[in-house]
C-alpha cells in the first residue's frame, strides 16, 4: 500500500451497491482499485479494505489493544448490551472469551447431535413435495431451535415457547430494513409499542424477565447434568473466583443468537445453491453420506466421517462468504503490510476478495471441493470465521451443525432448482443470504 493517504475508493453513489449486491460492489472494486480501497460512510470512520494476504496476517497477529475488532462490531448491538465478548476489546475482552471458549471446544459437540438432528427432521418434515418453497427461512428455523436448545437449553415448556416467540419477533424485527436503520445510534428513539425501538425496547424487556427467572430457577435447582452454554457460563468462575454478573449472561446470550443463527442458516442455504447447481457434486455426497450411514440414524459417531460434506461446506464458505469482511479500528497509527494507516479508520480484511485470488486459489470462481481434499489452506488464506483473538467462537459449533444438517438433508430428500432462478447475495440481519429466500422443489424422498 505506497500511500501516506489513504487509498482510493468508489464514491457514495456507488458505495450503496453494497447493500444491493455485495459480491458484485467488492468485485467491481477490486478490479478498479487492486488489493485495497476506502470505503467511506457518512457519519462512520473510513473502512479501509484489503484483501493482501500478507496485512490479514498482521491484523490477526497485531497487537490487541491497537486494533480494536469489538469497536468496529459495536453498530451491530443494537438490541443485545454492550457487555457482550463480542463488544470488548483488550484484556476485558480476552477474560470473557476465556469463560465462553470451553463450551465451544470440538469435543463438545458431540452431545448438541441429536439436537441438531433433530430439528432438521422437524424441518424436513414439513416440506412439501412437487411444489416451490424457499428454503432458506427453513434454514433460519433449524438454527434458531438448535440455539434455543443447545445454547439456552430451554425445553418445550411454557417459558420456553414464549421465550421462541419473543426472540422471532426480535430477531424479525432485527433482520427488516427498519432494524438494519436501528445500528444507527441516532434511530434508537423509543416513540412509544409502534415506534421500531420502542418495539425492540418492549420486547428485550420481556425476554430478559424470562432469561432473568431462568437464572435463578437454575443456579436454585443447581447445573448438575446440564450441556448446555447457559448453564456452563452460569457455572463458570473469572480468575479471581467471582461469577459472570446477570447482565453479561443475558448479552452473551443475545449475542451467540444474533452470531450463531443468521450465519450458519444462511451458509446452509448457499451449500444448497451449490449442490443444486453442481448436481455431479450433489451425487458424490449423497453416496457418501450413504455409504456412512448404512441406513442407521445419523449420530455424533458419523459425523468426523463426512469428509466431502465437510470439504463442499468449505468450498461454498470460501466461494459465498456470509460475512464477507470484518473490521479492527485502530487505536494509534500502524503500518500494515508496508503502508501507514492513520488512527481512527477501520481496516476491513475482506474475505470475500481474498477467496477469490487467482494465485491463491486457481481458477477462482470454479466450484471445486476437491481442493479441500487435497491440502489444508492456511489461516491467512482461508479465512470465514475471521481469525487471530476473535476468530468465531462458534466455528466448531457451526460445522458440526452444518455436517448433520446437510448430511441429513441429502439422506431424507431429493430437491431440484427451479428453472430460471440464479441466486444473489442479500442482507439478512448480520449475514448475507441467497435472495428470495432460495426458491427449491422437492420431488420425493431420496434414494441411495
Ligand atoms: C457459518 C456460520 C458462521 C460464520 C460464517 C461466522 C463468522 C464469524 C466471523 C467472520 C466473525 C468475526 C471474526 C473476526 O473478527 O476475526 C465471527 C465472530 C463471532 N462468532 Fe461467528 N460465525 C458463524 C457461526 C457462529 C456461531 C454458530 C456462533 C455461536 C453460537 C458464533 C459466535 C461468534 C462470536 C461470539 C463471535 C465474536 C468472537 C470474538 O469477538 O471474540 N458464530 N463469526
Amino acid at each position: 500500500m505506497p500511500h501516506s493517504a489513504l487509498p482510493a475508493g468508489p464514491g457514495l453513489i456507488a458505495t450503496f451497491d453494497f447493500v444491493r449486491n455485495p459480491f458484485r460492489f467488492l468485485d467491481a472494486c477490486a478490479r478498479r482499485y487492486g488489493d485495497w480501497f476506502t470505503v467511506r460512510v457518512p457519519g462512520v470512520s473510513p473502512f479501509v479494505f484489503t484483501s493482501d494476504p500478507a496485512a490479514v496476517r498482521e491484523v490477526f497477529l497485531g497487537d490487541p489493544d491497537a486494533l480494536h475488532a469489538g469497536e468496529a462490531n459495536r453498530p451491530l448491538g443494537a438490541f443485545m448490551g454492550e457487555r457482550s465478548s463480542l463488544f470488548l476489546d483488550g484484556a476485558e475482552h480476552l477474560r470473557q472469551r476465556r469463560l465462553l471458549l470451553p463450551a465451544f471446544h470440538g469435543e463438545r459437540m458431540a452431545s448438541h447431535a441429536d439436537a441438531m438432528r433433530t430439528a432438521a427432521d422437524n424441518a424436513i418434515a414439513s416440506w412439501p413435495t412437487g411444489r416451490q418453497f424457499a428454503i432458506h427461512p427453513q434454514m433460519r428455523a433449524i438454527t434458531f431451535e438448535t440455539i434455543i436448545r443447545t445454547v439456552f437449553g430451554f425445553a418445550d415448556d411454557e417459558s420456553g415457547t414464549e421465550l421462541r416467540a419473543l426472540m422471532k419477533k426480535l430477531f424479525a424485527l432485527y433482520s427488516s430494513r427498519l432494524g438494519t436503520l436501528l445500528s444507527l445510534p441516532a434511530m434508537r428513539i423509543d416513540a412509544g409499542p409502534w415506534s421500531p425501538w420502542g418495539r425492540a425496547v418492549r420486547l428485550t424487556r420481556q425476554i430478559d424477565s424470562i432469561l432473568y427467572a431462568e437464572f435463578a430457577r437454575r443456579r436454585k435447582e443447581g447445573l448438575e447434568g446440564r450441556a448446555d452454554v447457559l448453564s456452563m457460563l452460569l457455572a463458570a468462575r473469572y480468575e479471581d473466583g467471582q461469577p459472570l454478573p446477570d447482565n453479561v449472561i443475558r448479552d452473551e446470550m443475545y449475542t451467540l443468537m444474533l452470531a450463531g443463527h443468521e450465519t450458519t442458516a444462511a451458509t446452509m442455504a448457499w451449500i444448497i445453491n451449490r449442490l443444486l447447481t453442481n448436481p455431479d457434486v450433489m451425487e458424490r455426497a449423497r453416496a457418501e453420506v450413504f455409504s456412512i450411514l448404512r441406513d442407521q440414524q445419523l449420530d455424533s459417531s458419523h459425523v468426523g466421517k463426512l469428509k466431502y460434506v465437510e470439504a463442499v461446506i468449505n468450498e461454498t464458505m470460501r466461494l459465498d462468504p456470509v460475512i464477507p469482511n470484518f473490521g479492527r479500528t485502530l487505536k494509534r497509527p500502524l503500518k500494515i503490510a508496508g503502508g501507514d494507516l492513520p488512527a481512527g479508520v477501520t481496516i476491513a480484511p475482506c474475505i470475500y476478495l481474498v477467496h477469490r485470488r487467482p494465485e491463491l486459489w486457481p481458477n477462482p470462481n470454479q466450484f471445486n471441493p476437491n481442493r479441500f481434499l487435497e491440502s489444508r489452506p492456511s489461516p491467512y488464506t482461508f479465512l470465514p470465521f475471521g481469525g487471530g483473538a476473535r476468530r468465531c467462537l462458534g466455528a466448531a459449533f457451526a460445522t458440526y451443525q452444518m455436517k448433520i444438517v446437510i448430511a441429513e438433508i441429502l439422506s431424507r430428500v431429493e430437491l431440484k432448482p427451479v428453472d430460471g432462478y440464479v441466486a444473489r447475495a442479500t442482507r439478512r440481519g448480520i449475514a448475507f443470504a441467497p435472495s428470495e429466500g432460495l426458491p427449491v422443489i422437492a420431488t420425493g424422498a431420496a434414494v441411495s
